[in-house]
């Protein structure tokens, strides 16, 4: 039915109109992007003639109806906008950014982060998220990993699908869901040396086996979205690649929804060296399947010249305008311009009291306790005194992360705040900043067209008010990291230790007072390994959103029992980056004896804290891996199932994860892969059976024959509660 609806309002259309379809522009209330020269009167115009087909960074309901009414009123066919917000980690009740909700391995309550996300969204006029970013990240050092589910391709999948469920729920015509958008496409995360914008040159085989499984499921899934990205892979521009985009995306996947391009990744084209103007560039990007031109003008000034000089296609235009025309219909945009602009919903239905307890759920689920000497947590509530120290302590910002919607400035519950709320009252909190947070940089105030940054800070005075603070309190609580915007789009950088005067604030605490606390608050795995030696406890909390402190406070007193596992792994030195568990082995992966083995001789191979490491009050013990059979064939199925006991004193929650070896392929597979993954509650003494099962879609992978499929052989399959789990067995595939 609505194929037909899109037919008959294309046959309607003049060259303009269709060209206009595939034009994207922002509001003038934010921009995310280089701001263009082109002024509001000529986006005005563009509006009144019907020549623009959506908008982003336009929001609240009265922004949205207003430019809608532009169109309603002016153009000739009527075709409403869709408008896009990046919407990450909630619009106004904010969630933990992304990597750090990752941590959850918690599918269910992702979902239904992204469903509050898409329901405030709604409730604002949006209909459109540019989320999840799927892309897999396995370099600390590149700002966007905040924004994604960390180095994992199993994971980031699943996470993804979650994400995009959430956002679109069963029904896009629903006015409580949005559409979703799986960006970057693809091959964004693996920037060469971290550096935003880089280009990346992996081969195929690594292209189909680490980076597109969340695209392809995300198509699956039926997202209605995807975002080409800025790299190039091996020489082409994403926003270019038509093998990509053309014919993988919707020719091999039968995906039917419409790509935009990133912002202003036509145009840049031309920087790239890969097209010659911003017609050539058109030319390019239209051809090789990027249906809507975020702000970089090409497709409004080339288009219709390119038509009439047949470089590009009716047909092929056609097919753009007809995926778009078909989302707006999907959302219910045909049947009401107007449907998602309703003040009264904006007014209920943001911000509320049952989202914000959600996202303290999400946020104390997203922490992971990487250290814990000696049981130091959790406190008690009724200890003599706290020192909560450090610049990130009493800080009402910096938890909101980057990309944080419409996350009002310093509005998150603040560590200081949520420890002064869980404790007794005659525990007396002492606060002192100590030193202020900086941020390295090399060429202050430039490139920020978000918010300001703050600069170096070489400011030692407040560090004597922290030790005597410290001195007479029992526990210091040291909340230190990075700022909101160090990590995010365009923060990379190559020293992810800890900025300024911070670890000489620690240095200092440490002489007078052995019970620190590290509360860690930041967007990218960090190089712990100088705290890490010297304190005896420390809990990764990210960037966790409104309810930070709160969320902080349940797992430092014990009112929830941390179960967060590390969705990335955390160096020993920078100088390990890109680090990853799933590496593969190298013709000389260890020996203790020789010095040429693939290593570092001033540093460890292995991570410091390693992907999927999380530690609990409780203590979990795996034992007794059993395979149903040794032999499996290759269209059958194997069950292997652990023992997993709650051998501590505390209920717990602990992700039990299965790992896979296939150990010779027609290509080089990594050591060990992540296959599935199962969150369980335990009570104390609790033992319980853990199953899952292996079969051809567990075990498959893009081969040597450029297909996806199994390899008969021997594998290894662990399970356990990291990628370091040792409980092991092996089967064997046959034909
Ligand atoms: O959605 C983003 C994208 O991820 C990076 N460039 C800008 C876009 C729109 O804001």
């Amino acid at each position: 039915d609505i194929e037909r609806k899109v037919d008959s309002v294309l046959a309607l259309m003049q060259l303009n109109e269709k060209i206009g379809q595939l034009v994207q522009y922002s509001g003038k209330w934010d921009a995310t992007g280089p701001s263009s020269s082109n002024g509001d009167q000529h986006k005005l115009n563009k509006l009144k003639n019907g020549e623009v087909g959506s908008m982003l960074n336009v929001s609240s309901v009265a922004s949205i109806r207003e430019t809608q009414k532009i169109v309603m009123e002016h153009s000739r066919l009527k075709i409403p906008l869709i408008f896009a917000y990046d919407v990450i980690h909630g619009y106004k009740t904010i969630f933990p950014i992304p990597l750090g909700e990752s941590a959850s391995w918690d599918l269910d309550i992702i979902e239904q982060s992204a469903a509050i996300a898409a329901k405030e969204s709604a409730a604002s006029g949006l209909n459109w998220t540019f989320a999840p970013m799927l892309d897999v990240s396995r370099d600390a050092r590149w700002g966007r990993v905040m924004e994604g589910a960390g180095e994992d391709t199993y994971l980031a999948t699943e996470i993804g699908v979650a994400r995009i469920n959430g956002f679109q729920g069963n029904d896009l015509s629903d006015p409580y869901t949005i559409a979703a958008c799986a960006k970057h496409f693809a091959g964004y995360g693996f920037a060469e040396a971290g550096r935003d914008y880089n280009t990346m040159s992996i081969g195929d085989h690594e292209l189909h086996n680490s980076i597109l499984p969340p695209f392809m499921a995300a198509a699956e899934a039926g997202v209605a979205t995807f975002m080409n990205s800025f790299n190039d892979i091996d020489g082409i521009p994403a926003t270019g690649h038509k093998v990509l985009q053309r014919d993988l995306l919707k020719e091999k996947w039968g995906w039917n929804g419409f790509v935009v391009s990133d912002w202003g990744s036509i145009g840049e084209m031309i920087a790239h060296g890969y097209a010659k103007d911003k017609k050539h560039a058109a030319e390019i990007a239209l051809n090789a399947g990027s249906d809507m031109d975020m702000e970089s003008y090409a497709y409004e000034a080339a288009l219709e010249s390119l038509i009439k000089e047949k470089k590009v296609s009716i047909k092929h235009l056609d097919d753009a305008v007809r995926r778009v025309l078909r989302i707006k219909f999907q959302l219910g945009l045909f049947d009401d311009p107007y449907k998602y602009c309703n003040e009264e919903r904006e007014q209920n239905e943001v911000y509320t009291p049952e989202h914000l307890a959600i996202a303290r759920d999400v946020a104390k689920k997203s922490i992971v306790l990487l250290k814990n000497e000696n049981k130091l947590l959790p406190l008690s509530k009724n200890l003599k005194s706290i020192a909560v120290i450090g610049p990130l302590a009493d800080d009402k910002n910096t938890p909101l992360g980057n990309w944080r919607g419409k996350g009002e400035y310093n509005t998150a519950v603040s560590l200081l705040e949520g420890v002064k709320q869980a404790v007794d009252e005659n525990t007396k909190v002492y606060f002192e900043k100590g030193v202020a947070l900086t941020i390295p940089t090399v060429k202050p105030g430039e490139n920020q067209f978000l918010h300001p940054l703050k600069f170096n800070n070489e400011d030692r005075s407040g560090i004597e008010e922290a030790v005597e603070v410290a001195k007479k309190s029992d526990v210091v609580i040291l909340a230190i990291g990075e700022d909101a915007y160090q990590t995010g789009e365009g923060r990379s950088q190559v020293d992810i230790g800890f900025s300024g005067l911070q670890l000489e604030l620690l240095d200092a605490i440490k002489k007078v007072n052995n019970n620190i606390v590290i509360v860690l608050m930041n967007g990218r795995p960090l190089d712990l390994s100088y705290p890490s030696e010297v304190v005896p406890a420390i809990l990764e909390c990210w960037h966790l959103g409104s309810e930070s402190g709160n969320a902080i406070a349940d797992v430092v007193f014990g009112d929830y029992n941390p179960s967060g596992k590390l969705p990335m792994s955390f160096p020993h030195n920078v100088g390990q980056e890109p680090l990853y568990y799933n590496q593969k082995n190298t013709g000389r992966p260890y020996s203790p004896k020789h010095v040429t083995y693939s290593g570092y001789t001033d540093a460890p191979k292995a991570a410091l804290y390693p992907f999927g490491f999380g530690l609990s009050y409780t203590e979990f013990t795996y034992s007794d891996l059993t395979l149903d059979k040794t032999e499996m064939p290759i269209d059958g199925e194997i069950t292997v199932s652990v023992t997993l006991s709650n051998s501590g004193d505390r209920e717990g929650v602990e992700v039990a994860q299965l790992y896979i070896r296939d150990l010779v392929g027609s290509l080089v597979r990594p050591i060990r892969e992540l296959k599935g993954f199962k969150k369980l509650s335990l009570k104390p003494g609790e033992s319980k059976k853990v199953t899952f099962k292996i079969n051809a879609e567990t075990l498959k992978f893009y081969t040597a024959n450029k297909k996806w499929e199994v390899e008969p052989g021997e594998f290894n399959v662990w399970i356990g509660g990291s990628s370091l789990a040792d409980l092991k067995g092996s089967f064997s595939v046959v034909n």
